[in-house]
């Protein structure tokens, strides 16, 4: 297949945005997927902020950044991404290169928790300041689960209000597919 999936597609964007030393964001570790993948592109100067608010998420994306020996380059944090800005180190405040989010819940864990339109909305515009010019935000929607589409419209409703002058906004979708597959909205920030 020519077109990417969503997660390939997600990686390729993260890809081109994060370089060797950058400061990266991931607002929904989870089994830390994202988080090792953006470690690698990071290198030994970058630095990954790992966020999730399940104890486990913590301790299984802990587990598998130690296995790849690239524990030294993250920061795992055990809190909301609401709470991102408290937690980064002063030289990178305004200076994120990129974040990603994958919406919805964790296959395999408890399906009741799940990210929050409010929470996630918060989360993306604290994100959105602290980032770079020319950073990148990466959202992977995940909606056919309970709570699902209102937190997909709500972020529709917000990323489509975002000032095209300031940001431009993609929506990587595969349109003609049963049910509610997942989709991939990207920010880019100009200035
Ligand atoms: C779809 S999963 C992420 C999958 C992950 N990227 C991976 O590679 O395994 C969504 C995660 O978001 C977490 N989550 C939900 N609300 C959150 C919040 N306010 N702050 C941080 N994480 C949150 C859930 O606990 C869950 O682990």
């Amino acid at each position: 297949m020519i077109l990417n999936k969503i997660l390939d597609q997600a990686h390729a964007l993260m890809k081109k945005a994060v370089h060797e030393g950058s400061a990266v964001i991931d607002g929904t570790c989870g089994n830390g997927h994202d988080t090792l993948f953006l470690s690698n592109l990071v290198g030994d100067d970058g630095h990954v902020y790992a966020f999730d608010i399940q104890e486990q998420a913590v301790e299984n994306t802990k587990a598998r950044l130690k296995e790849h020996h690239r524990l030294e380059r993250t920061t795992v944090i055990h809190d909301s991404h609401t709470h991102i800005e408290e937690h980064l180190q002063e030289d990178h405040k305004g200076m994120i290169q990129a974040a990603i989010y994958n919406l919805g819940y964790l296959p395999g864990s408890d399906k009741r928790v799940i990210t929050k339109p409010d929470d996630t909305i918060t989360s993306i515009q604290t994100v959105l300041k602290s980032l770079k010019k020319g950073g990148l935000v990466v959202l992977v929607v995940y909606h056919g689960h309970p709570g699902g589409k209102e937190e997909k419209d709500a972020v529709l409703d917000y990323v489509s209000s975002l000032d095209h002058r300031d940001y431009e906004v993609l929506n990587y979708s595969f349109i003609n597919k049963d049910r509610t597959p997942p989709f991939i909205i990207a920010i880019e920030k100009n200035v």
